[in-house]
């Protein structure tokens, strides 16, 4: 199984675009927990006033539980893979969202200025190269005070959530991903939630990087010790 980054991972996201969303409501739960992790974001009333930034926005989902969570704050939604990002800036949005096509590791040189009161990374940081100099740059497009929620698939570092995990993926995700010729990018989700950080050492990383306050907060359902919101926030 080989994990995919930069361009390839790009790559196979834009060839998956037109079957993410009917994938992704097979996951019970998915745009509920979604909701939850924005919520954790802590922005007061209906976000007005507040700028929000979505990084590797995909298809949507994560700006919708923004949007939902949040319908009167300023959203820019970023993402690496043209194709993801077109069907999310296809959508119907009760209120304008800005669409950027960057990397979150280019952002400034696509234009993404902060500061943001808010940035939610939902699914993309076991995505990346290097998690260390994305965190660095998402901290740097934070006001004072501004928070961070990540939304990301880790490992508890129990045996039985592993178990689950990799029969998850063995009886479900592979099978479904190779009938749909999508079968490199979900090997590669596979991999990548094996070979990324337990959740207590993808905490410890956010605490490296200078967010504070920092919790790991597992979500409900079968993603128990698989899926978690984690928060932080840069000083005041
Ligand atoms: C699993 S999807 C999640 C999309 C969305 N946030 C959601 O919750 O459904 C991960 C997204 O991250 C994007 N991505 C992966 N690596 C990236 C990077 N280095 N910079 C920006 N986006 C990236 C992919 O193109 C893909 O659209």
């Amino acid at each position: 199984m080989t994990l995919l980054r930069d361009e390839a991972l790009a790559g196979a996201f834009d060839r998956a675009a037109p079957r993410y969303d009917t994938l992704v409501a097979l996951n019970p739960g998915y745009h509920a927990h979604l909701r939850r992790s924005a919520r954790r974001l802590g922005l007061p009333g209906d976000g007005a006033g507040a700028r929000v930034l979505d990084v590797g926005c995909g298809t949507g989902a994560s700006t919708a539980a923004l949007r939902a969570v949040l319908p009167r704050a300023e959203v820019t939604a970023a993402d690496a893979s043209a194709g993801m990002l077109a069907r999310a800036a296809g959508k119907p949005w009760a209120a304008p969202v800005t669409f950027v096509h960057a990397s979150a590791e280019r952002l400034a040189e696509e234009g993404v200025r902060g500061p943001f009161d808010a940035v939610f990374a939902a699914y993309l940081l076991r995505n990346v190269a290097d998690p260390d100099a994305v965190l660095a740059g998402l901290r740097g497009l934070l006001a004072p005070g501004g928070r961070l929620v990540v939304h990301e698939y880790a490992l508890s570092g129990r045996r039985a959530d592993r178990l689950v995990w990799n029969a998850v993926c063995r009886g479900f995700v592979a099978p479904l991903g190779n009938a749909l010729g999508d079968g490199a990018l979900y090997r590669h989700l596979w991999r990548s939630v094996v070979d990324f950080d337990t959740a207590g050492a993808f905490g410890q990383r956010l605490a490296r990087a200078g967010f504070r306050d920092v919790r790991v907060l597992p979500l409900p359902g079968w993603q128990t010790g698989i899926t978690y919101t984690f928060t932080g926030r840069v000083p005041a």
